[in-house]
């Protein structure tokens, strides 16, 4: 099966990696791709979506997996599926559900799926009266997509209501902030649920936890995400059976009542309060670190998950997982995630695979100049272990860190800090 994978990030690198080693993939594709997807497949450049469609119909390319939400937005999947594309991923129509924030609260209180009291609007004084009723901290929200910046926690009414002034004024995301979300404070813990679907079927894989803040501790600015653990103990079977009664199938319900059945990857970001799961966000693709543990963990040939999902198929598959647990430990460049960094070439120790074993790099923001690698993302590159423990799985991940090396290099010392806790 030839098959293409869409996306430049480490996102789209582990699910090469996972392709890489499935004996029914004869040859990659990834579209851009990054410097270090050619050591997996090939790089391909097209001018947009159709152009790109039209690369994979010459190609006979029997798969393409769509990595990143803006690719979902603006209707890849559409594009492919119109000239008889085989592709995993959501429609434009579903990919609403992350592209409008406005959008998805409404969904979930047509279906009522708990979520956080809010109010949507694009009239600052509706907002501000209802910023008046709230405790504090205050959650505002940007309707449209920010990169996963357009999330304000103000700390005073004042602040809230600045924010509120300038993302309506379009001051601070662009049309994006045309319309805002205004909502309680949730305070509990954070966890990331996948569910692949196929529009009617689904297959939850195991709950990942993200690391948002830059620093240990969680402090530091938000950022894409600074590192990630699966399967995590903050979730037990009554967790999951709430998550997959109350979320999970009135979700997948709902869209098809909508008629935008959900295919695709379906990310639920949750706050856990007091273990009642409340929705905070969807997303249509994977995270962006929490792909790049599941791929490791996934037992099943990866291009039969995909390609089952993708073809209406889902019913039909045993998915099976690895009894491990995996960590990885993002690596950023210097100035991440305010600006970016001088280029700096990366050099990995010759002992690597000395006493490493289940350990391996995923690669995003990287290039390729003169067969040498270059730190030239934001998040460069993820150093993953796997164990049979969280301690050796971490413990594995931290090695490897310590043999990678590029000038101005940051990482996080503490990811999975709340799974070694909760396990004392
Ligand atoms: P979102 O893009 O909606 O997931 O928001 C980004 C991050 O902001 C989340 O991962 C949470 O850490 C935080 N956040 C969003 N909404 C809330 C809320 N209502 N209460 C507490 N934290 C929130
Ligand atoms: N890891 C969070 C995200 O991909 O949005």
């Amino acid at each position: 099966m030839k098959v293409m994978v869409v996306g430049n990030g480490g996102r789209e690198y582990s699910i090469g990696l996972a392709l890489k080693k499935d004996p029914n993939v004869s040859e990659l594709f990834f579209a851009p791709g990054n410097g270090a997807t050619p050591q997996l497949g090939h790089n391909v450049t097209c001018k947009d979506y159709e152009a790109l469609a039209d690369f994979a119909k010459e190609n006979k390319i029997d798969l393409t997996i769509v990595g990143p939400e803006t690719a979902l937005v603006e209707g890849i999947v559409d594009i492919f599926k119109a000239k008889g594309l085989v592709i995993f991923g959501a429609s434009k129509a579903a990919a609403r559900l992350e592209g409008s924030k406005i959008f998805m609260k409404n969904f979930l209180s047509r279906y009522a799926i708990p979520t956080a009291k809010f109010i949507e609007t694009s009239d600052a004084q509706k907002a501000n009266q209802f910023i008046d009723t709230l405790e504090l901290p205050i959650v505002v929200k940007a309707d449209g997509l920010c990169a996963g910046k357009g999330v304000i926690i103000a700390t005073s009414k004042e602040e809230a209501k600045e924010a509120v002034a300038d993302m309506l004024s379009g001051k601070s995301f662009g049309d994006a902030g045309l319309g805002v979300v205004v909502e309680e404070f949730l305070d509990g813990y954070e966890l990331s649920l996948f569910v692949v679907c196929d529009g009617e079927d689904y297959k939850i894989l195991p709950a990942a936890q993200d690391h948002k803040r830059l620093k240990d501790k969680d402090i530091g600015p938000n950022t894409g995400g600074m590192g990630a653990y699966a399967p995590t103990p903050l979730i037990d079977d009554v967790l999951y059976k709430k998550v997959e009664e109350r979320v999970v199938k009135p979700t997948l319900m709902g869209m098809k009542q909508e008629g935008a059945p959900f295919e695709g990857v379906l990310f639920i970001g949750l706050m856990i309060v007091k273990n009642e799961p409340i929705v905070l966000e969807y997303n249509v693709r994977f995270g962006d670190p929490e792909c790049e543990i599941l791929m490791p963990l996934l037992k099943t040939p990866a291009s039969e998950l995909f390609y089952k999902a993708a073809t209406g198929d889902l019913k039909n598959l045993n998915i099976e997982f690895y009894t491990q647990y995996a960590i990885a430990v993002v690596m950023a460049s210097e100035n991440y995630p305010y600006g970016n960094s001088k280029p700096a070439e990366i050099i990995i120790d010759k002992n690597i695979h000395e006493g490493l074993d289940n350990t391996h790099i995923s690669y995003a923001g990287v290039s390729l100049e003169d067969g040498k690698l270059y730190a030239t993302g934001g998040r460069v590159l993820l150093c993953v272990g796997m164990g049979d423990s969280i301690k050796e799985a971490r413990e594995r991940a931290y090695l490897l860190c310590g043999q990678v090396h590029f000038v101005g290099k940051q990482f996080r010392s503490d990811i999975a800090y709340q799974a070694l806790k909760h396990d004392k």
